[in-house]
């Protein structure tokens, strides 16, 4: 059942839609992923489950973190080309921002968009309904005139209901190189899934992070302040606090390692001794012996070959694309294929 919550604010509107709880807030369905995960060889651990309240908070941290240049350096991005990024249309496009988080960045886009159009219909759609509210109500601070609709769901399943109500053009948003941690035929899945619902009118504007140097990647994957490793291993407290396990944070160590030959920078928690971990809400005892890992995140780096590559899967074509000057980053707006 979905419960929708409409609020009025003195000059906008603003209405939060709930469709779903946040990642892993049904414990069951938590307890047997760590159970799957923890039984394969090799073993691993899903990343959604990275983002409860500590691992989102250590995110946010991340972002702003010197080594991780993914975050400043899109910002750069949305900043000096935001004007050009939502221009194009006659009339004001919704934007449709599929894991919004803070929406800190947005406000970009935003911003143009209000400048170049007068009024804006942003549409963000989060599991975090923490997020949704804050962000729509610093938001509304700065911008009284913008209109809000928040869902709090899973963009994935949600996308479709959001974009079958809206009758006008439409600007999808994906940033912050979230398209990278999915693998690459979930990534294509997801892509096709966004071109289904885009028409003529319509445009993906996609942020994603370039295949570099090994040593810059694992730098922005393992910083000096050990934030990223509090970030890794909050996985395993989380499995201590929900699901009851006896995981000993200091017997595994974080660690990044950059794979060339499938462009990703893979995420481990490497165990430091022979042992047992029991995790009662999985009927699971888990033994790791010395220096097995827990794979517990990919996240993909493209090149501009690769992403016209994954473009054509999804029956999309790039309009126009954007980049640093030292090549990190890399913004692009696509069109459905054939379409102008
Ligand atoms: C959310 N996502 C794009 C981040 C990334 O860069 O893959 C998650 C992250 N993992 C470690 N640091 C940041």
């Amino acid at each position: 059942m979905s419960l929708q919550t409409p609020r009025c604010t003195a000059a906008t509107h603003v209405t939060i839609i709930q469709r779903g709880g946040e990642t892993g807030s049904d414990p069951g369905a938590f307890a047997s992923a760590v159970r799957q995960g923890l039984l394969a060889n090799p073993k691993t651990l899903p990343w959604p489950y990275f983002y409860d309240e500590e691992g989102s908070r250590l995110f946010e941290l991340i972002c702003q973190l010197p080594e991780y240049y993914l975050t400043r350096t899109e910002d750069a991005l949305l900043k000096a080309h935001a004007d050009a990024m939502v221009a194009g249309w006659e009339r004001p496009p919704a934007l449709v921002e599929l894991g919004s988080g803070s929406a800190i960045k947005t406000q970009r886009l935003i911003e143009a968009a209000l400048r170049r159009y007068g009024s804006v219909h942003y549409l963000p759609i989060d599991v975090s309904s923490t997020f949704i509210e804050e962000s729509a109500e610093s938001l509304l601070r700065v911008y009284p005139d913008l209109r809000i609709t928040g869902h709090v769901a899973d963009y994935r399943t949600e996308l479709g209901r959001v974009a079958e109500r809206l009758t006008g053009p439409k600007l999808v948003i994906f940033l912050g190189s979230s398209l990278g941690n999915y693998e690459p035929r979930e990534a294509s899945a997801l892509l096709r899934q966004v071109a289904w619902v885009m028409g003529p009118s319509d445009r993906l504007l996609l942020g994603t992070d370039l295949d570099k140097d090994r040593a810059v990647l694992e730098a922005a994957y393992d910083d000096a302040q050990g934030v990223t490793a509090r970030f890794n291993l909050n996985l395993l407290a989380r499995v201590n606090r929900e699901l009851g396990a006896d995981f000993d944070l200091d017997a595994f160590a974080h660690q990044a390692r950059y794979c060339a030959d499938l462009e990703r920078v893979e995420m481990h928690l490497v165990s430091l001794m022979d042992q047992t971990v029991t995790i009662p809400a999985s009927r699971l005892t888990a033994t790791f012996s010395d220096g097995e890992s827990i794979h517990t995140e990919n996240s993909y780096k493209y090149t501009s070959a690769r992403l016209k590559d994954l473009a054509a899967r999804a029956g999309l074509e790039e309009e126009h694309a954007w980049t640093d000057d030292q090549g990190l980053f890399r913004l692009q707006r696509w069109k459905l294929k054939g379409t102008h």
